[in-house]
């Protein structure tokens, strides 16, 4: 695969993000990821391959502590490495922010998302029981130390 540009996001990248975002479960629509944009402790970052996104992820980061709030890759582009690398330089430019620890949920079922976790170091740290609707499913709260 070519190279991988993974950049900070800008509001012109709002709409093909919300397009990326609709394929997945528990989807922020456009004006959520608008929002989110605007809030100073967000941190958004997207994954740029061919002079196209091909995913985003959002964290928050208060003070020493980061949140994965979404990830989502492309469907066309997925199981290439995109959501690794959009993750791990996410992560690194955190860590330079003074982050020590990432925090995230995800549901219990979902299990292509828990083995890029896994891959990525992160730690299983407890559960929300019934913590998703549409469908139903529980949380699975990790954390990884940066
Ligand atoms: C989860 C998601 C972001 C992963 O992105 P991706 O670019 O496809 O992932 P990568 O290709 O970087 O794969 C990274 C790791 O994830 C796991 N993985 C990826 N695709 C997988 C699949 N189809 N089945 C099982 N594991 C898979 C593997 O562990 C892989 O590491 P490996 O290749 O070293 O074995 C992507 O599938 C997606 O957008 N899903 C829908 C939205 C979602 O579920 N987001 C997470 C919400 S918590």
């Amino acid at each position: 695969m070519q190279e991988i540009i993974i950049r900070t996001m800008q509001s012109t990248d709002l709409a093909e993000c919300a397009a990326i975002e609709q394929t997945a479960l528990d989807a922020w629509s456009m004006e959520q990821i608008a929002d989110e944009l605007a809030f100073e402790a967000a941190r958004l970052y997207v994954a740029e391959w061919q002079g196209k996104i091909a995913g985003f992820a959002a964290f928050q980061l208060a003070a020493d502590e980061t949140t994965l709030n979404t990830v989502t890759v492309a469907p066309a582009l997925r199981g290439q490495g995109i959501g690794k690398a959009l993750l791990e330089d996410a992560l690194s430019q955190l860590k330079k922010e003074g982050a020590v620890s990432c925090f995230l949920e995800v549901r219990v079922q979902n299990e292509t998302a828990r083995r890029l976790y896994r891959s990525l170091g992160f730690e299983e740290a407890g559960m929300r029981k019934g913590f998703y609707k549409n469908p139903p499913d529980d949380a699975l709260v990790m954390v990884k130390s940066l």
